[in-house]
């Protein structure tokens, strides 16, 4: 019903503005995607700590939606108050049910992933995804299509949950752990999945890394290229599938070390990550590999995954 009742807000607003920070601020970027390709609508995405921007062009007809697991972001609180104050609809999709930022807004839609304690989110981030799945289709009277979308994703996560595929990612860990830079490229939904994976890699790895849109590599990061680089090419069978392979060969040709997720082999990956079949659950389904990866490589590192240096949970002063 609360689904029913932000697609209605979604599709009474002239402008809607998903925000949120690190994680959640790539989450509320694949909101573009998925909203483009389900409901044919374009909404917009903004960092919490960059939204201040908007300001001077919020309108009384917008609807801001924070996404924020913990409820208590700073910045995205923020951002839904200069909302309310400029009059726009407000609404939150969180875990935490009367979090600061669920009572600062008009409407809540809370994700029930249970608790989540690790400061790396993952089990919330794969809720969220499926969340703006869900209202996508509401805008478009199609909920049960977006429900056997999520239920047969959730076979699919099963399905790689299991000890030998565990074992293909911490025998990768141990490859590429020394690596002192791994990049991540993708294209369409898969873009904001990359930077999923470098935010993931980053705070349990400790290695630099960096996520591309696969048509960018030309303007600049090819040039960071060098022999065995690792890469992270996320390659979902769609219509940028034969883009980013391109991509994907010619970071080869430059001696990088391709690793692909993919649901089919390719000649221009070193190292293939299988993944399940996909289409509308390609961002629920692809960062499955990424986040065991990141956690096996923070255990070969000696890191602890749970509490990543320097971070902490929810982020609730400036
Ligand atoms: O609680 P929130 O979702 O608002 O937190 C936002 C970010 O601080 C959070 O997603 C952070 O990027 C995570 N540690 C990522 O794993």
């Amino acid at each position: 019903q609360l689904i029913q009742k932000i697609a209605k807000m979604i599709n009474q607003a002239q402008e809607i503005y998903f925000v949120g920070c690190g994680t959640t601020g790539v989450v509320s970027m694949c909101a573009r995607y998925l909203f483009a390709k389900i409901a044919k609508k374009k909404v917009n995405f903004e960092y919490g700590s960059e939204f201040s921007h908007l300001e001077e062009i919020l309108e009384p007809n917008s609807l801001v939606i924070g996404i924020s697991q913990s409820g208590e972001t700073i910045d995205t609180l923020e951002a839904i108050e200069m909302a309310k104050a400029k009059n726009c609809q407000t609404a939150c999709i969180t875990n935490v049910k009367n979090s600061t930022i669920s009572r600062a807004s008009d409407a809540t839609i809370l994700i029930n992933a249970g608790i989540e304690k690790a400061v790396a989110s993952t089990k919330a981030t794969t809720s969220q995804l499926g969340i703006l799945i869900l209202l996508a289709f509401a805008c478009i009277d199609k909920t049960m299509q977006a429900k056997q979308i999520l239920h047969d994703a959730s076979g699919k996560i099963n399905d790689m949950l299991n000890p030998r595929y565990e074992n293909i990612l911490l025998k990768l860990a141990a490859k590429i752990k020394d690596s002192s830079d791994i990049y991540i490229i993708g294209k369409g939904i898969n873009f904001p999945v990359a930077k999923e994976a470098a935010i993931k890699l980053q705070e349990i790895s400790y290695i630099h890394a960096e996520a591309f849109a696969g048509g960018e590599l030309k303007h600049g990061p090819l040039a960071l290229i060098q022999k065995d680089t690792p890469v992270i090419v996320i390659a979902s069978k769609d219509k940028n599938y034969h883009d980013i392979l391109s991509n994907a060969i010619e970071i080869k040709s430059r001696g990088g070390l391709i690793i692909g997720i993919s649901p089919e082999s390719n000649e221009a990956f070193d190292i293939w990550l299988k993944v399940p079949k996909h289409d509308i659950d390609a961002a629920i389904i692809n960062l499955i590999p990424i986040q065991l990866l990141s956690y096996f490589l923070g255990i070969l590192k000696n890191n602890n995954p749970d509490k990543p240096r320097n971070l902490a949970k929810s982020v609730t002063v400036k």
